[in-house]
């Protein structure tokens, strides 16, 4: 077995080639990644590199995606423009890379007549006051990121109508874990945390998310991969449901933060209250999530504490700037 994986070098990406190796000792991977400021090829260290080769491209090009499918036996797409804010400071990279470059990855993997796993997410679907989205939900996108993701899915199902294809969509909820990029609140939380950065908490805090740890996202990812329905959506959501309020004050009690750097600030344009999935669909494939937030979130913590390494030439380079410009303010240096 040989997987293309795009986007590989990112969060979630890393974590799964890193674990599809692991435990998958005759298999080999393919990474595809542009290296944007969220990719980075030591993400990647620990993988087994006998059995891993990368090409730094971009999912939109047609000729490096042709020469990086060749002898693979299904592609998995995580490259993505990921981060709501960002959406919507500058929506143009969303849609090329998420909508157009998930377009050339099909098309290659259509040649190749392989199966193509789409990671999508929850925001999809859309907020949801009470109880929890299944796969046969409308979709309902709210950010330009959302809705570049819902083009992306939308042209996947429609690969399958059409052509047949073999393809299949994902939909996680908020993943968290070791690697994650410091915009997003958890990560940003912990190093603000052990820096005595204030903690910005967009409006009342009291949006809530479903969070699952990347790890858990991984294996349901090869469970989908092995054992999906060509055709189908599977929804995988954590098994925590938090308020952010909640999830900054476990943080700070890890890190030895303290509550009073707690900053409520501007709300995010077109806030999503509620995201909530229902994992049944594909807990009948036999996946389970296996670690529950209070675990997740002392190693996560951990993890940043650990491993200044990793963390300080993002703190030092473009996210410095990015944070100056969004939060009004400097980071620690
Ligand atoms: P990330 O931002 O950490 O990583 C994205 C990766 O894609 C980076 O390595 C980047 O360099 C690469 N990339 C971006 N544009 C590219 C392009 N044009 N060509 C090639 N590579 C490109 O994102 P993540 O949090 O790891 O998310 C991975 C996927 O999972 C995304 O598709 C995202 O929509 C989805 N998802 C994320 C979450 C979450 O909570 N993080 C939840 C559900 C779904
Ligand atoms: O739900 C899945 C999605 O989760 C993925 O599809 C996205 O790629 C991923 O970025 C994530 O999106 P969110 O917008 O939910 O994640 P983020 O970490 O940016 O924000 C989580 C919550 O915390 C959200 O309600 C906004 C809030 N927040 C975020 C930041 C960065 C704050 O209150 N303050 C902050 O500074």
């Amino acid at each position: 077995m040989k997987l293309l994986v795009a986007g590989g070098a990112g969060f979630i990406g890393s974590t799964f080639v890193r674990t599809f190796l692991e435990v998958n000792p005759d298999a080999r991977v393919t990474v595809l990644d542009k290296l944007t400021y969220a990719g980075r090829r030591e993400n990647l260290e620990g993988a087994d590199e006998a059995r891993l080769e990368f090409v730094e491209g971009d999912i939109r090009d047609v000729e490096v995606v042709a020469g990086a499918i060749e002898g693979c036996d299904a592609t998995v797409n995580f490259a993505a423009e990921s981060h709501v804010d960002r959406s919507i400071d500058s929506p143009g990279e969303f849609i090329e890379t998420d909508v157009f470059g998930t377009y050339v990855l099909l098309e290659a993997a259509r040649d190749a007549g392989i199966r193509h796993l789409q990671v999508s997410t929850d925001e999809v679907y859309g907020s949801i006051e009470e109880g929890s989205f299944t796969e046969t939900s409308p979709l309902d996108p709210s950010s330009p990121y959302s809705a570049s993701k819902a083009g992306g899915d939308l042209l996947v199902s429609a690969f399958r109508h059409t052509y047949g294809m073999d393809s299949l969509i994902v939909r996680a909820s908020n993943n968290y874990g070791p690697r994650q990029h410091p915009e997003k609140l958890i990560p940003l939380t912990i190093l603000n945390a052990l820096h005595g950065d204030p903690i910005p908490v967009y409006g009342d805090g009291m949006q809530v998310r479903n969070w699952l740890f990347a790890e858990d996202f991984c294996s349901a990812i090869r469970v989908v991969l092995a054992e999906g329905e060509a055709g189908e959506v599977y929804n995988v959501g954590g098994p925590d449901e938090l308020p952010n309020i909640d999830v900054v004050k476990a943080i700070l009690r890890l890190a030895g933060g303290s509550e009073d750097t707690i900053e409520y600030v501007e709300d995010r344009l077109g806030h999503d209250r509620r995201y909530s999935l229902s994992s049944s669909k594909t807990e009948g494939l036999g996946w389970r999530a296996e670690v529950p937030f209070e675990e997740g979130i002392a190693r996560t913590v951990e993890w940043y504490r650990d491993n200044p390494g990793w963390w300080e030439p993002i703190r030092s380079g473009e996210y410095r700037e990015y944070y100056l410009a969004k939060y009004g303010r400097a980071i620690a240096d």
